[in-house]
């Protein structure tokens, strides 16, 4: 291994930096990721491996949601450390043989990558190596329309992911950035954001003295309203 194989292999991308670049085989054909992407949100995700129980019903799930996270301008690129011939197989089972939940009959059509050499794994720090040294574990990269990493959320291999987490992250940092606000603990739209904080001690006069439309508990500590339709509107495609 190069120097920068190493550095690659032992690193793993963080909140801010952009995307690291890769082409892959995937179900869906070849990809060039992050540049096929631009202009799009993408959630990166990797899974364990192929034919296992927790996987099948995340991706079920997945492919179920697949259209509400295209609403929101998002779209799904899944990964594991198995081959394409796996992943076509484990994708046809999953349409023929698996119910779950009311799912059945469901269709995998994101893409899916084969990553049996771990290149992308490894360049996304999805392999941890005291959890499974061969396995990825259950990574989410959200990724904004610039190729650049937004927010990264890990699960180990015996935790399904929660969906209406991914898809409120998916939100909640599109209206932060619609909007210039910050959205506290378990925000959903409709409910009020923060405020940035006062820059300045005449600022924080000003909001203190009820000057802005703002509710402020203590000069650093501001909430509005934000209106849960305009939220959506500006988000979600029509
Ligand atoms: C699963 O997806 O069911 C699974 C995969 C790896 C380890 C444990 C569970």
């Amino acid at each position: 291994m190069d120097t920068q194989e190493q550095k690659e292999f032992t690193s793993m991308p963080r909140i801010g930096d952009k995307a690291p670049e890769f082409k892959a085989v995937t179900t869906q054909g070849n990809i060039h990721f992050p540049n096929d992407y631009k202009g799009d949100w993408v959630i990166l995700f990797s899974h364990p491996a192929d034919f296992t129980p927790v996987c099948t019903s995340e991706f079920m799930t997945f492919a179920t949601q697949e259209e509400k996270f295209a609403k929101a301008n998002c779209k799904l690129v899944g990964l594991s450390i198995d081959g394409l011939y796996s992943h076509i197989a484990w994708l046809r089972s999953i349409k023929d043989k698996i119910e779950y939940k009311g799912m059945k009959d469901v269709e995998v059509k994101f893409p899916l990558i084969e990553d049996i050499t771990m290149n992308v794994a490894n360049k996304y720090g999805m392999v941890q190596p005291n959890e499974a040294a061969t396995q990825a574990v259950r990574a989410v990269f959200f990724i904004d329309p610039k190729g650049i990493i937004r927010s990264i959320i890990y699960y180990p291999l015996s935790l399904g992911r929660n969906f209406d987490e991914l898809y409120r992250v998916v939100v909640a940092l599109q209206a932060a950035d619609e909007f210039g606000v910050a959205t506290p603990a378990d925000w959903y739209p409709g409910d009020d954001v923060i405020v940035g904080p006062a820059g300045s001690c005449g600022t924080a006069e000003d909001r203190m003295s009820g000057k802005e439309d703002m509710d402020c508990k203590d000069w650093y500590f501001c909430t509005k309203k934000l209106d849960k339709d305009v939220v959506l509107d500006k988000i979600l495609k029509k």
